[in-house]
């Protein structure tokens, strides 16, 4: 395959695995920063860590990298625009954003959110135009029971089929 031909598969097959949508908040000199991630996952129970990928080009992660402290707000159904607000590079992305301050770290917890998860780096890898990046988990919160923001296919959705059980 060409390279332009790969990459675009690479975008197509991609998307046909759908995510959930978080946004990593962080402080920098006390102001509020964050940005739009659906590469997250569980890492690990004993100890209790999480991972991320942020691309290289982002601003906001050097921000919240220089602190090392974060907080991963999962995003509910209906913050399709608070996803799209934090996915925008250069803007001011908290103005008209209610937070509030996580309870060891002060990093911002997006208000309305399904859940939230607030943690130290532990480490970073290199992942080609990504860095991969390690969270030991501080606390974490469930929210009230709602519908998560899915991302599937170049788009937002809502989970609208009866659950199956998984093992
Ligand atoms: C649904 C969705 C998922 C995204 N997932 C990621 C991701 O996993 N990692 C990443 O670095 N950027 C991801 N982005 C893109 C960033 O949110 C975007 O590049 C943002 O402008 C970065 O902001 P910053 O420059 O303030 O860091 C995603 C965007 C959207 C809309």
């Amino acid at each position: 395959m060409q390279d332009q031909e790969l990459i675009d598969e690479y975008r197509r097959v991609l998307g046909l695995f759908p995510t959930g949508v978080v946004v990593v908040s962080g402080l920098s000199d006390g102001t509020p920063v964050g940005l739009t991630v659906q590469s997250f996952m569980a890492l690990s129970l004993r100890p209790p860590m999480i991972l991320l990928s942020v691309d290289r080009k982002s601003t906001s992660w050097p921000l919240i990298a220089a602190t090392g402290k974060l907080a991963v707000n999962v995003m509910a159904a209906d913050q399709g625009d608070v996803a799209l607000t934090f996915a925008k590079s250069g803007t001011d992305k908290f103005a008209g954003i209610p937070w509030t301050p996580a309870p060891h770290t002060g990093v911002p917890l997006i208000e309305g959110c399904q859940a939230w998860i607030e943690g130290e780096v532990a480490c970073t890898y290199d992942g080609g135009d990504h860095v991969i990046i390690t969270v030991d988990v501080l606390t974490l919160h469930a929210g009230p029971d709602a519908q998560p923001l899915v991302f599937f296919r170049s788009a937002f959705r809502q989970l609208d089929q009866p659950s199956l059980v998984a093992g």
